[in-house]
């Protein structure tokens, strides 16, 4: 947070360019990245690179968000999000980008992305509940946007240690 690239929208890839073997490795140190910190999501300028470009995947029982369901993974390219369902639903968001806060965001429960996958192939998800909005949320990177700018009630936003002590004296 406060490095300007995270703050402006990503340019779009052309086509020929999504297959070619530097992207290709742009997609591998993302995953690299994304795993290193124990992620589910990530988006090229969050490692310095200004193009509509994310990935998502969440394995089992992931460090940062124990409560998510599995997701397979996905490379997404040029994303266009449609809402589908505008009911707002609300989780505690964290960012790699924003490193050791967490805030409550309230964002659409049901969306629909048409995109470009790493062959350049069109594609369509749609996605519910949590994974809505980490889909939202990758793909507020690449138009500049941060889970913090969306947080309506700033009291929320949290030290996640305080939050996991919070958790702790909850159980007790
Ligand atoms: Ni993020």
């Amino acid at each position: 947070m406060g490095n300007p690239l995270l703050r402006e929208p990503a340019l779009p890839f052309e086509s020929e360019e999504i297959t070619s073997d530097e992207t290709n490795e742009l997609i591998q140190s993302m995953w690299d990245t994304m795993e290193e910190y124990g992620g589910i999501g990530l988006a090229a300028p969050q490692i310095g690179v200004s193009k509509q470009l994310a990935v998502i995947r969440i394995e089992e029982d992931n460090e940062r968000y124990p409560e998510a369901e599995e997701f397979e993974e996905i490379v997404i390219f040029n994303p266009k999000i449609t809402l589908l369902d505008e009911t707002l639903q609300g989780f505690w968001e964290g960012c790699l980008s924003v490193p050791g806060l967490r805030g409550v965001v309230f964002r659409p429960r049901k969306v629909q992305i048409d995109y470009l996958d790493e062959s350049a192939k069109e594609k369509s998800i749609i996605a519910e509940d949590f994974l809505a909005t980490v889909f939202q949320h990758e793909l507020d990177h690449l138009f500049g946007k941060l889970f913090i700018d969306r947080i309506e009630d700033i009291s929320t936003l949290s030290f996640e240690d305080e939050l996991v002590s919070a958790d702790e004296e909850k159980e007790l």
